[in-house]
C-alpha cells in the first residue's frame, strides 16, 4: 500500500530521502504524520526515524533546502530538528531498541532496527511508518496492523499494555486523548492496562498531564475523555474534585441529579457553542462546589445554596493544583462560575433595568460567554422545557442588548475609585473601602443617585459617615476634577448619558 503525498510534501520527502541515501541510512516517516495523512487530516509536523545518526542526517538534509534552515541538534537525546520557511516542522531521530525516554534526562540510546523502534512506540496507529528508501519509496511499513486499527477506530498498544505504559505513563492520558479527539475506542486489553497502571501517572509532571487534559477539553466531544478518565480511575488521581460530583444521594425517596454526568453534558453543550478553552473550563467547574454545599432540607429536598460563590473560591485552588495559568484566565473562569445562576434569576417577569445593569456590570465583556454557559447548563431531557428555557434566555439577551445600548454598562466604571475613598478618609486598603465602593456602584446602577462624580462623592461621604469615617482631606469634585464621570471618559455613545440611569 502506498500513501499519497501532496506535491509540496513529495518534494520535501524526496529531498530527505536523497539525503538519507547519500548517508547510506534507511529512513522512514513515522508517527503522527502518517496517522493524520491516512486519516485525511493535514499536518505540518513530520517525524523521521533513520537507522543511523539522526544528527548527521538532519544536517545533510537541511543543506538541500533553500534558504538553508537552522538545524537544532540535541546530542543527549540523539534528535535533531529544523523548520522550513513554509512552516513544515521536521524532526529526526535514530531508530531505538530501548524504550523512548520522553522528557527524561537519561541520554542513553540503544540503536535498533525500524521494527525495534516501532514496537516501542505508544499505539499501533502511531507506530505506522512510510519508507523513504529508493526501492519502496512511499510504501507503508505496518508490522502491528496499525492501518486496520485506524480503519476500525481502535487505540491499541503494540506491545502488552503494561510494558508500553511503564515506558511512559503519560501514554495512558494520550490513549484517552486520542480516543476523544478521533472518536476511537480503546481496545479492551489496553483499557484494562490503563486501569491497572493508573497509579503510575503520579510520576508524570502536572504540566504534561494538564496538557493532555486540555487537548481532551478542546476536542469536539470532551465528555468521551472524561468518562474514560473516570472509568479507568485516572480522574480520581489527577482531578479528585471532579469525581466528588459523581453519584446521587437519596433521602426520603428524593434524589438529586448526578452532577458529574450533568457537568459533562454542560461541557459538551458548551463545546458546541464555543472553541474557547476557558469557557469550557468554566463549564467543568460551574457546579464544582455542589458536593461541599449539599444539604437536605426537610420537606423541601436537596439544596446547594451558595455553590456558585464557594465554587468561585475553589477555582484558583484548582487552577494552581492543575498548573493552569493564574492570570486573566483564572479570573475569567472564577467570574463565570460565580455568575452562572444570575441570568436564570432574570428570566422571571417584571425584571427591572437595574437588575439587568448589575448583571452587565458584573459580567462586563464576558456577558455573551456567560449567556452561552447558562444556555449550556440546560440539560433537561424534556424538549419542551429546553425550548422554553432557551426562549427565556433569549429574552434576557434581548433585555441586555437594549439596556446596553441605552446605558453602555459593559465597559462602565463607577466615578469614585478606591484611591479617592482612601484619600478622602485618610485610610489604608481595608474592608470599608470595598463596602463604600460597592454601595456607590449599586446606588448608581439602581438609579438611587445620578451617574456623575458629584453625586457619587456626596454619597461616598454619607456612606463613610455610616462606617464611622470622617473626611480628612478637603477636596471635592470642583477642586480635583479627578474621576469626574463625563460623557468623554465614560464609554457612552451619546452626550449627556451620564445621568441616564
Ligand atoms: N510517542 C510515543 N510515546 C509518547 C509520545 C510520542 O510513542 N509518549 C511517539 C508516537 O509514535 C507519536 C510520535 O512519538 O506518534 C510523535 O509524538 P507527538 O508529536 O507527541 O504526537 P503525535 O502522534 O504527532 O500527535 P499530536 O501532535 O496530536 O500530539
Amino acid at each position: 500500500m502506498a500513501v499519497q503525498f501532496t506535491a509540496n510534501e513529495d518534494e520535501i520527502f524526496k529531498k530527505i530521502a536523497d539525503a538519507a541515501r547519500s548517508c547510506s541510512m534507511p529512513c522512514y516517516l513515522i508517527g503522527g504524520f502518517v496517522r493524520d495523512t491516512l486519516l485525511g487530516r493535514p499536518t505540518k509536523d513530520a517525524d523521521f526515524v533513520c537507522v543511523g545518526d539522526a544528527l548527521q542526517l538532519a544536517t545533510v538534509a537541511a543543506q538541500r533546502f533553500k534558504p538553508h534552515p537552522k538545524v537544532s541538534l540535541f546530542k543527549n537525546f540523539g534528535t535533531a530538528h529544523f523548520k522550513l520557511h513554509d512552516g513544515f516542522d521536521l524532526e529526526f531521530v535514530g531508530a531505538r531498541r530501548e524504550s523512548y525516554q520522553y522528557n527524561s534526562r537519561k541520554p542513553e540510546v540503544v540503536p535498533g532496527t525500524i521494527e525495534d523502534d516501532q514496537k516501542r512506540r505508544d499505539f499501533t496507529i502511531n507506530a505506522l511508518a512510510i519508507s523513504l528508501n529508493s526501492h519502496d519509496f512511499g510504501a507503508l511499513v505496518d508490522p502491528f496492523n496499525g492501518v486496520e486499527d485506524l480503519n476500525q477506530g481502535i487505540i491499541k498498544t503494540p506491545l502488552n499494555p503494561a510494558e508500553t505504559f511503564s515506558d511512559d505513563p503519560l501514554r495512558m492520558m494520550r490513549a484517552i486523548r486520542f480516543a476523544t479527539q478521533l472518536n476511537f475506542t480503546i481496545y479492551p486489553e489496553t483499557l484494562a492496562g490503563i486501569t491497572e497502571a493508573k497509579e503510575r501517572i503520579r510520576i508524570i509532571s502536572q504540566e504534561r498531564i494538564t496538557d493532555e487534559l486540555n487537548k481532551i477539553i478542546k476536542s469536539e466531544k470532551p465528555s468521551i475523555g472524561f468518562k474514560l478518565l473516570y472509568d479507568t480511575g485516572l480522574l480520581h488521581i489527577i482531578f479528585p474534585q471532579m469525581v466528588d460530583l459523581a453519584g446521587a444521594e437519596f433521602i426520603e425517596g428524593k434524589g438529586h441529579k448526578d452532577n458529574f454526568y450533568h457537568t459533562l453534558q454542560v461541557l459538551d453543550n458548551t463545546a458546541q457553542r464555543s472553541d474557547n478553552l476557558w469557557l469550557r473550563w468554566a463549564a467543568i467547574l460551574h457546579d464544582i462546589a455542589k458536593p461541599a454545599t449539599k444539604r437536605f432540607e426537610e420537606g423541601h429536598g436537596w439544596t446547594f445554596h451558595g455553590h456558585e460563590v464557594v465554587g468561585g473560591r475553589m477555582v484558583p485552588k484548582i487552577f494552581n493544583q492543575l498548573k493552569l495559568p493564574l492570570g486573566e484566565q483564572v479570573k475569567y473562569v472564577r467570574k463565570l462560575v460565580e455568575l452562572h445562576l444570575r441570568p436564570i434569576s432574570l428570566t422571571k417577569e417584571n425584571i427591572t433595568d437595574s437588575a439587568i445593569r448589575r448583571l452587565l456590570f458584573d459580567a462586563g465583556e464576558d456577558i455573551d460567554d456567560l449567556m452561552k454557559l447558562c444556555e449550556s447548563d440546560i440539560t433537561s431531557k424534556n424538549k419542551f422545557k429546553v425550548k422554553r428555557y432557551l426562549e427565556n434566555f433569549e429574552l434576557v439577551r434581548e433585555r441586555c442588548k437594549a439596556v446596553e445600548e441605552k446605558d453602555s454598562i459593559r465597559t462602565w466604571q463607577p466615578p469614585i475609585t478606591g484611591e479617592i475613598i482612601m484619600e478622602t478618609f485618610g485610610i489604608r486598603p481595608s474592608r470599608p473601602v470595598g463596602t463604600i465602593k460597592d454601595a456607590i456602584k449599586d446606588a448608581i446602577l439602581d438609579g438611587v443617585i445620578e451617574n456623575n462624580y458629584d453625586a457619587a462623592f456626596a454619597y461616598m461621604l454619607q456612606k463613610g459617615e455610616e462606617c464611622g469615617l470622617t473626611q480628612k482631606t478637603g477636596f471635592s469634585s470642583q477642586e480635583t476634577g479627578k474621576g469626574a464621570f463625563t460623557p468623554e471618559d465614560s464609554n457612552s455613545k451619546e452626550p449627556g448619558n451620564e445621568n441616564k440611569f
